[in-house]
């Protein structure tokens, strides 16, 4: 017997049901991003393997166990990208856009990373992220927040979302903290969880995010960051701060966030929600000062954002909202062959006076109960029926299928006005 053909684990099909929950979403975050500024750039799915582990990091979750990498069939290692911040710097890299402007970027689209699927978590899944080119103070970090926060509330989520801010410094306060934090764990190298005592030598800012109780409870006394900042760190972070104050932004520090990324300085902020257990991140991002010169481009200040779109679904779906309505306006029911003949030039007159109508033909023939059933199911608002009578008095029969409203014969010329004022189109 052959197997039965399935999609990957941890990769979903996203069915018409709930495309327009999607279409809604996406249509809003595109609205905002542009009424920022912002423009779209779209790259590959695939590129060479290298560009991500040189950006997020050889030692990060993401490289070591994450990525979906294979070889071309000239031998590259390509890998589907894991994420966009490290595609869109290469594209703009490769096309010159960093070259003294200034670049507000918007992508959106989907990821692929090898975890373990859950509620929230996926190994194919969609972001929607901004990165801005060329801008180093902090004004551009609050622009960045001021804008996911209005996203919230255009969807109507802002009350369920709080955001969390830290600061992760220069290279060289990094760098002395690190030692600083090594010098503390090593003191309780065996209570430390496994993998937490693996990242002791190869990124032991991570231990700051280990989920393991005992290891948080070590973590929870461990030396901060934000205690050892450089100064001109510490003067961006509290700039940053007395921004979002002035906007009525709230927002908590927290110490711990590290990101699970390598090309982290100064600021970076996670919007989180309790509503979706252990996934609560909707929102990620920060500061990656450093990454372009380290890609071989001129130091360029950057800074950046992706929110998970799955996350946002589910939080969306929870609170009713479905998405612009789909459903058709009218059905279309045809009885007999020539009316089916005329049937589709009538309902494409229609189409093209009314470009907004969403108009279903009847197709497959069909008793006439048989296709008020259909159009009954299709969910549409009205019938409208073309019969042997009909056609004999170049007329056709309006059928409201909501509302308990007589059905009406009107001549086919009046119809488009009708409807136009029927449906407000
Ligand atoms: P990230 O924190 O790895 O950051 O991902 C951003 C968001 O993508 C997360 O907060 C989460 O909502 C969503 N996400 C991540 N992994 C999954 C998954 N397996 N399933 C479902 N959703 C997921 C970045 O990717 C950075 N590139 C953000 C950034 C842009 N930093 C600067 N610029």
């Amino acid at each position: 017997m052959t197997k039965r053909l399935q999609a990957i684990r941890g990769m979903n099909d996203i069915l018409p049901e709930v495309t327009p929950l999607w279409q809604g979403l996406e249509a809003i975050l595109r609205e905002v991003a542009t009424a920022y500024g912002y423009r779209e750039l779209r790259t590959p799915l695939v590129e060479f393997t290298e560009l991500f582990s040189r950006s997020i990091g050889e030692v990060t979750d993401i490289v070591e166990k994450e990525m979906y990498t294979f070889a071309d069939r000239n031998g590259d290692s390509l890998t589907l990208r894991p994420e966009g911040t490290a595609g869109c710097l290469r594209a703009a890299l490769e096309h010159g856009l960093l070259h003294n402007q200034v670049q507000r970027i918007w992508y959106c689209g989907p990821m692929f990373r090898h975890e373990r699927p859950q509620k929230g978590r996926y190994r194919q899944f969609h972001q929607f992220g901004a990165e801005v080119y060329g801008l180093e103070g902090p004004d551009i970090d609050a622009e960045m927040i001021l804008m996911t926060a209005r996203i919230w509330r255009r969807l109507g989520i802002d009350r369920q979302l709080s955001l969390q801010l830290n600061s992760m410094g220069s290279a060289a306060a990094r760098a002395a903290y690190r030692a600083r934090l090594v010098a503390y764990l090593e003191r309780y190298r065996n209570d430390l969880d496994e993998d937490s005592q693996r990242r002791l030598t190869t990124n032991p800012l991570r231990i700051l995010d280990s989920k393991d109780l005992r290891t948080q409870e070590i973590v929870a006394d461990a030396p901060q960051l934000i205690d050892h900042l450089d100064d001109a760190s510490r003067r961006h972070f509290e700039g940053l701060q007395v921004l979002l104050d002035d906007a009525g932004v709230l927002y908590e520090i927290n110490p711990r966030i590290v990101r699970g990324l390598d090309y982290y300085s100064r600021t970076v902020f996670e919007w989180i929600t309790n509503r979706l257990g252990a996934q609560g991140t909707v929102c990620g991002g920060g500061r990656y000062d450093a990454l372009v010169e380290q890609l071989g481009g001129r130091p360029t200040p950057a800074v950046g954002f992706a929110m998970g779109l799955e996350r946002l679904v589910l939080m969306l779906a929870d609170n009713g909202y479905s998405g612009p309505a789909q459903t058709p306006h009218a059905y279309l029911a045809t009885l007999g062959e020539t009316a089916e003949r005329e049937g589709l030039r009538l309902s494409e007159r229609l189409r093209d006076a009314l470009p907004g109508l969403r108009l279903l033909l009847n197709s497959g023939g069909g008793s006439f109960k048989n296709q008020m059933r259909k159009a009954d199911r299709s969910g549409a608002e009205y019938a409208l029926l073309l019969g042997e009578d009909e056609l004999a008095a170049g007329t056709v029969v309006l059928k409201p299928l909501r509302r308990e409203e007589a059905q009406q014969s009107l001549p086919q010329t009046a119809l488009v006005e009708r409807l136009r004022e029927l449906l407000a189109l």
